[in-house]
């Protein structure tokens, strides 16, 4: 009967550590993601006087360009969040311009580095526009860009479809992935 005492304790101790372990993973888990049901849609647009590429999740910044600009309206680009969620990272947006004001070039990157070199060389600092995922976890997806350098004009991209089709046509180059955004409707994770 003793001896039953240390094992005892020993089982104790070992449930008391593990359900603690436990606790501390989930309690990881839920802060790893941002909360799906705060994303909203990043709306695009492109076209425009200097063909340009424009996304927002302002609708006002949206109708505006279409209403002033003659902007083409594309519909629901991503998914993204307006406030920093868990694990997200600012997509800051830098512009070109031409000496009339009229924008040429909309630029959205993930990098500090990259914004802060085309502001230095006289890019226009727009902010951050959205928090999305530095990685793809959460359910997320690519973000693609593709550039073309005859029209100065940067195209972003959920739809893999789209990108490859960019990609097989003439005058559009590959710039990578921007960051890792929800899709819409968003996948029902976190
Ligand atoms: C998101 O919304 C759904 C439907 O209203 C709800 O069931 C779920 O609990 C919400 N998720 C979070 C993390 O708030
Ligand atoms: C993705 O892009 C392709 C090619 O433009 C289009 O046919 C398809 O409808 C798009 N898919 C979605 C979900 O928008």
């Amino acid at each position: 009967m003793r001896s039953m005492f240390p094992l005892l304790f020993v089982s104790i101790l070992l449930w008391s550590i593990s359900s603690k372990a436990s606790g501390v993973m989930q309690n990881l888990q839920a802060r790893t993601c941002g909360n799906a049901n705060d994303s909203v849609p990043l709306f695009a647009t492109n076209g425009g006087p200097l063909q340009d590429f424009f996304a927002s999740t302002s609708t006002v910044a949206i109708a505006s360009v279409i209403e002033h600009q003659g902007f083409t309206f594309l519909g629901v680009s991503a998914r993204v969040f307006t406030t920093q969620e868990p694990s997200t990272t600012p997509l800051y947006l830098v512009y070109s311009v031409i000496s009339n004001g009229d924008a040429t070039d909309h630029f959205y990157t993930t990098s500090a580095s990259d914004r802060a070199l085309l502001i230095e060389s006289g890019w226009i600092d727009a902010g951050v526009q959205a928090y999305i995922y530095p990685t793809q976890i959460c359910g997320s997806v690519p973000y693609y860009v593709v550039y073309n350098s005859a029209q100065t004009e940067h195209f972003y991209t959920a739809n893999q479809t789209q990108y490859q089709n960019f990609l097989a046509t003439a005058g559009w180059a590959d710039q990578g992935i921007v960051g890792y955004v929800l899709p819409d409707p968003p996948n029902c994770i976190g």
